[in-house]
């Protein structure tokens, strides 16, 4: 897209910027027509999807051997990754580093903004700007809303700009967790996702996973959605007017039983009661909105049961054992997809034999 004079106006102004549509947005962090910075789901379209779900399937396979791993730990061995985490996190920054060594990337970390030079005073910004001196990727958890985003904005304006990948901004998005969702679901689904049904269940208004997955269902035809929560933490209406602008049919119900019954996905979440401001979430019935053994036999048999995990008593670990419960693969889907999409980032999927099979 042309920028205009406006639009470069705008681009230095970070709270205009910000202020923008998110579709504007997107052409702001793409270089050479592809994603650059990993920011927002709605950075993905469906041939961008399925083919970081193609690049996904031929690492896994091609890395089982010895010789497969050591041409895959070859694409990016040039390359240093900074892994910045200071949220809580075990899975996400585990596949994020596994998938960096996977292709050969060397990674530093910072987990805790306390012992990092934030604490000596230094500013969010700076202290991100110091990344970009030593690496050439930053993935990101962030407990600050936007700052993911801001970080992108002001690095892409300076001399030394490196890519971001947003691995979970506060209560906005989880991009990366999305796309492991979907490859969940396609890999489950036999590669057709188109005409599903997909409840999500629990605190979907705090959730960021369950706001990135429905911004990516947009790539899909025919679908349905099913939001199953109490009313204190029903979706928030900026995913309900995009499901409405994009003609995506859903429906809203706080009852369990109910809405999973006819589901081919059952998208589970834990209460985010880290955003409570005063234990408002203690006082909610959560054990309505779990699954247990019982639920077994009320949904379809084909039906996927997913959690981004961590667990609490969401899902009951007698449910662990059926060939539905998908989460633990989920799991290590992530870390394939993670590969796939730094290498996306980085071009060097053209130098994969990228398999066509679903
Ligand atoms: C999720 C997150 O951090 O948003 N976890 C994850 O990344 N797998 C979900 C959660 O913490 O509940």
């Amino acid at each position: 897209m042309e920028r205009t004079i406006e639009m470069m106006e705008i681009e230095k102004n970070w709270d205009k910027f910000l202020s923008m549509p998110i579709e504007t947005k997107i052409s702001h962090f793409m270089r050479e027509g592809r994603i650059y910075d990993c920011l927002f789901a709605q950075q993905f379209n469906r041939e961008v999807l399925e083919y970081i779900f193609r690049i996904a399937n031929t690492l896994r396979r091609i890395t089982k051997t010895k010789e497969g791993m050591n041409f895959a730990s070859s694409l990016l061995n040039h390359k240093r990754a900074m892994l910045y985490f200071i949220q809580p996190s075990t899975r996400t920054f585990l596949s994020f580093l596994n998938a960096c060594h996977i292709l050969g990337i060397k990674t530093s970390e910072i987990r805790d903004a306390s012992i990092s030079s934030e604490y000596k005073g230094e500013s969010p910004e700076d202290t991100i700007r110091t990344f970009s001196s030593y690496v050439d990727l930053i993935i990101m958890r962030h407990p600050a809303q936007n700052f993911v985003e801001k970080s992108a904005w002001l690095m892409n304006r300076t001399k030394r700009p490196v890519p971001i990948i947003n691995a979970g901004s506060s209560k906005d998005q989880h991009p990366t967790q999305a796309l492991l969702d979907t490859y969940t679901l396609y890999r489950s689904f036999g590669g057709v996702i188109d005409g599903k049904t997909i409840a999500m269940v629990g605190d979907l208004k705090r959730g960021r996973t369950v706001r990135s997955l429905s911004f990516l269902m947009e790539n899909y035809k025919n679908m349905k959605l099913v939001y199953i929560a109490p009313p204190e933490f029903k979706m928030e209406r900026d995913v309900i007017d995009f499901l409405n602008k994009k003609n995506i049919s859903y429906y809203e119900t706080e009852n369990f039983e109910e809405g999973i019954k006819e589901a081919d996905a059952i998208y589970m979440t834990r209460i985010q009661d880290e955003h409570d401001k005063s234990g408002e979430s203690k006082k909610i019935d959560y054990s309505k909105y779990s699954f247990t053994k019982k639920h077994l036999d009320i949904i379809k048999k084909d039906a996927i049961i997913m959690h981004p995990l961590p667990r609490r008593e969401e899902i009951s670990v007698e449910v662990d054992d059926d060939p539905r419960a998908m989460y633990w693969r989920q799991e290590r889907n992530g870390m394939w997809a993670r590969s796939a999409l730094i290498s996306y980032i980085f071009g060097v999927d053209a130098k994969i034999h990228i398999e066509n099979k679903a």
